[in-house]
């Protein structure tokens, strides 16, 4: 059985699952044109993971895969929060703001409890996928029992060879092109291996399918990708300005006219590609003191952002893109399935 028909799926298409940006729509759109579609939940308490699933399953009778965050979590560093807060005070008083003494956990990882693992379970997607680590052996073993296929971001050797020994079923191969948050399980380190080279040492090293992620947002590039051995291509930056994704207003604007990207840690406590803006500008600079640790460090830059963007600048935001953003198009998701499918198709 090949993997798109494992998948049950028409094409190698995947909708990046992307936090903030995934909406049923979007993922229904993709999947019922014939690629795999996708909710990423990692954001969201398991309540809200449940209407946005039940959705999608209302909009589509297709399949689509919903996915969550797998990091190692750890208490407050308070001494590392205190400095960070300090280094970013005179950012909130430039928008009359104040920011918070105590930063909170914000976002909880699929491996602090099963409630995330119990919603799947019970409304069986057709696939889940991991960002930042790999679930526990009892999460996976419960997972393949339901017959729910089980995807690990990797960004090297490494991650990608301990996603295989876990019983994983698919890798997703993710360059350092990609935008949005690096899938490293380390956060004190990064490999930095570009796309087409990662798809070519996981396919040498591994016997799992490999699907490639970073930087693609035409068919051609992605048929090149699958004619260096991925089984299928993941989107995600291509789909964010789709008129069915969560982005606003200042992020569609931003996309279009600031074809630049960076990676900063300063946004998340957690190395992340978007549009070149404050954070990089103004935060980074060489006496920037050490992060406080994901995701305290997002509690603090999601309320500088809010500061912000209330006085009409928008340059604190998280507009995560991947470095070919300048090729981005303007089109619904569906036509933008087509229209990868038929570059796809022509590419020798
Ligand atoms: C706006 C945005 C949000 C993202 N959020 C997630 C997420 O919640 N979970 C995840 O596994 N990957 C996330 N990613 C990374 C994607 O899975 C994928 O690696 C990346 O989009 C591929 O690169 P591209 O954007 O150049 O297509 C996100 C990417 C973007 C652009």
């Amino acid at each position: 059985m090949t993997l798109l028909e494992q998948l049950d799926i028409k094409h190698p298409i995947f909708l990046a699952p992307m936090a903030g940006v995934s909406t049923p729509q979007l993922a229904a759109e993709v999947s019922n044109q014939g690629g795999l579609g996708s909710l990423g939940l990692g954001a969201s308490s398991a309540e809200a993971a449940r209407q946005q699933i039940l959705e999608t399953q209302a909009l589509t009778h297709q399949a689509f895969q919903v996915n969550f965050f797998c990091h190692q979590s750890s208490a407050l560093d308070h001494d590392l929060a205190k400095q960070w807060i300090q280094y970013l005070i005179p950012q909130f008083e430039k928008y009359n703001a104040v920011p918070p003494t105590e930063l909170e956990c914000i976002y909880p990882s699929f491996l602090d409890h099963d409630d995330y693992l119990n919603l799947v379970l019970e409304t069986k997607p057709k696939a889940v996928s991991f960002h930042f680590g790999i679930p526990h052996p009892h999460q996976i073993q419960a997972l393949k029992n339901a017959g729910i296929m089980t995807m690990v971001s990797a960004t090297n050797l490494v991650e990608a060879l301990a996603i295989e020994a876990a019983g994983i079923d698919i890798i997703i191969a993710q360059g350092i092109e990609a935008g949005g948050h690096r899938g490293i399980f380390n956060e004190t380190f990064d490999s930095a291996v570009k796309t087409s080279d990662l798809v070519q040492l996981l396919k040498k090293h591994c016997h799992l399918p490999i699907i490639a992620a970073g930087g693609l947002m035409n068919g051609h590039q992605a048929q090149r990708l699958i004619q260096l051995g991925a089984e299928a291509v993941q989107l995600g930056t291509a789909f964010v300005q789709c008129k069915s994704s969560n982005a606003n207003a200042a992020y569609r604007k931003a996309l279009f006219n600031t074809p630049i990207t960076q990676i900063t840690e300063s946004i998340s406590g957690r190395p992340a590609r978007g549009l070149i803006n404050h954070w990089h500008t103004q935060i980074d600079r060489p006496e920037r003191p050490n992060v406080a640790t994901y995701p305290y460090c997002y509690d603090l830059g999601k309320q500088l952002n809010a500061a912000a963007s209330a006085q009409g600048d928008f340059g604190f935001s998280a507009f995560w893109a991947g470095t070919n953003v300048a090729q981005i198009r303007e089109m619904e998701a569906a036509d933008l399935v087509n229209q990868l499918v038929l570059e796809m198709s022509q590419t020798q």
